[in-house]
């Protein structure tokens, strides 16, 4: 892989330092100098994340990864035990994209024993995927909030592709005073404009081109609410349309959210702002994805 402006034969200079105990952690910050640009991830790290932390290297004098496939924003029902962990590969990617520090926390130091403390965001976290997810976005707000208090970055890089997490974290970070700005970045997609996700590895070749699908029917939505044609239910049929080329695809949720995400317009209204997202299950894997509707 390479990354802009950073290749590969930066992988032998001694730069990265990766540490695992949160009070390593605290004191390799400690030594970061000037601005610290942070960003969370699961691990499995595609090209998506690797557009995150070059923004990161771009704008922050320096840079933290995070690798932590955390338990708590996994259903039980859904793939935690064997959703894909690459370590190798992943430090080879901070590597190369010149990060400072890589963080692979432990389970303990992130959710230590006897803890009774989470993080909820009441509305939001409720609504749209959280529902088809109960507990997902509990998950994601209290292991933020932990990962934010430990690295106590300036700023953190957040993708648009988790448009609803993207969003969440915004305004847990307004709402608790938290003194960080969370940057948001565009999705990165392969070249049929499947979005990249770590989930995609349990797709193979053939089902990837299939799956990009699911953008060109996003995309059509998008052209046909820019034409003007705007009422909720014409617009999912439009989704569904395009979908139905997809072999055993289910549409498990189809949301017009408003640019706050605070509601969805229903059968019979029309949009003139905001967002299109859908999650569609397809060969056993949820795929999200999201596009922007302009007025
Ligand atoms: P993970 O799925 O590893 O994603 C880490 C970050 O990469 C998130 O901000 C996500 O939105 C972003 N990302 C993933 N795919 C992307 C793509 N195709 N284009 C742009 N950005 C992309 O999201 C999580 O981990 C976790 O919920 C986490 C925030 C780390 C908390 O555990």
């Amino acid at each position: 892989m390479s990354f802009g402006r950073y290749s590969l034969h930066r992988w032998k200079l001694p730069d990265l330092r990766r540490v695992e105990r949160l009070e390593e952690l605290r004191k390799a910050r400690s030594e970061l100098p000037g601005s610290v640009g942070f960003v969370p991830t699961m691990g499995a790290l595609h090209q998506g994340h690797g557009k995150l932390l070059e923004k990161a290297r771009s704008e922050c004098e320096a840079v933290i990864c995070s690798i932590f496939v955390n338990p708590t924003q996994f259903g039980p029902e859904e793939d935690f035990a064997a959703y894909p962990r690459t370590l190798a590969e992943d430090l080879q990617t901070c590597e190369a994209v010149g990060v400072d520090l890589v963080w692979t926390p432990r389970s303990e130091d992130i959710h230590l024993p006897g803890c009774e403390t989470v993080v909820q965001v009441t509305g939001l976290g409720g609504r749209f995927e959280g529902v088809s997810r109960p507990g997902h976005f509990q998950g994601v707000a209290t292991v933020v909030t932990k990962l934010f208090g430990a690295v106590a970055p300036h700023r953190a890089y957040f993708g648009q592709k988790d448009l609803q997490q993207l969003i969440l974290i915004t305004r847990m970070t307004r709402d608790l005073l938290m003194p960080i700005e969370i940057v948001p970045v565009e999705t990165a997609r392969d070249q049929n404009g499947l979005a990249l996700s770590s989930r995609n590895r349990y797709l193979d070749q053939q089902q990837k081109v299939e799956a990009a699908a699911i953008y060109r029917g996003l995309q059509r939505v998008a052209e046909v609410a820019a034409g003007g044609q705007r009422e909720a239910s014409y617009l999912e049929e439009v989704f569904r349309h395009e979908v139905s080329t997809l072999e055993g695809a289910g549409i498990e949720r189809f949301d017009l959210l408003d640019p706050g995400l605070t509601r969805t317009f229903e059968k019979g209204e029309s949009i003139t702002e905001g967002f299109c997202s859908v999650a569609v299950r397809y060969a056993g894997v949820r795929l999200i994805d999201n596009i922007k509707l302009c007025s």
